[in-house]
């Protein structure tokens, strides 16, 4: 069997494991187009009705860059979050794969090579749209302090209104939910314990 062939079946026997994947390098994101924003905020709306087109590498660099890219050199971000903590992580499920958007490098770093999309939640379209952003946070990077859980769902809905307005600037449909099957997604993701999935999202092309 040649090389190729074999990684194929791999994948599809779900035999790969991450450290058998590459990081996938983003292009770099275009930072000076998009809609006025107060256009953009007139427009902004979820929407749950998607084509199974599939975002270009441009477009998904663009989009996760709004979402939580770096803005400045010392490497602070798109969104806030308490204490600059920078707790939340951005997991990118395609029918590709899993990946983590590694914002400080511009690359999707692989998980597995398995289409979780279904996994991401509880309503029959996350199977099917092209992307689903799941927000997870790194909970040893959260602090202990009484009020922390209130800060990582806070600096995740940041996190997920950039989404919302990158998406309305873009012409772009997107949901961002939080009825989720948590524990199975979990396991899906292969969480370390450490790792709280709070909300997710799914982006896409509008059914016309
Ligand atoms: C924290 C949060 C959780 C949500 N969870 C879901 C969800 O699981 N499924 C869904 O279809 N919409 C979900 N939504 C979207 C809301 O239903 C939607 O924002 C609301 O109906 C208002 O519509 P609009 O976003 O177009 O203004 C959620 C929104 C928020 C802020």
């Amino acid at each position: 069997m040649r090389k190729s062939m074999l990684i194929v079946a791999l994948i599809s026997a779900g035999c790969l494991l991450a450290q058998d994947l590459k990081p996938v390098s983003l292009p770099q994101p275009q930072t000076d187009s998009g809609r006025p924003l107060m256009q953009v905020l007139k427009a902004r709306k979820t929407t749950r009705d998607f084509t199974a087109d599939k975002l270009s590498p441009q477009m998904l660099s663009n989009l996760l860059w709004a979402a939580f890219g770096v803005n400045r050199p010392d490497g602070r971000r798109t969104a806030p979050s308490a204490m600059n903590r920078q707790e939340i992580d951005i997991y990118v499920a395609t029918a590709d794969g899993l990946s983590v958007y590694n914002a400080q490098a511009n690359r999707l770093e692989p998980v597995s090579a398995q289409d979780i999309r279904a996994a991401t939640g509880t309503q029959a379209f996350v199977a099917t749209a092209p992307l689903d952003l799941v927000y997870v946070a790194d909970l040893a990077k959260a602090g202990s302090e009484p009020d922390a859980d209130l800060y990582t769902a806070a600096d995740t809905g940041f996190i997920a209104q950039n989404v919302y307005l990158f998406c309305a600037s873009e012409g772009l449909a997107t949901v961002v939910r939080g009825s989720i099957d948590r524990a199975s997604l979990g396991k899906a993701m292969k969480l370390r314990p450490e790792q709280k999935i709070i909300l997710a999202q799914t982006v896409g092309y509008p059914k016309r």
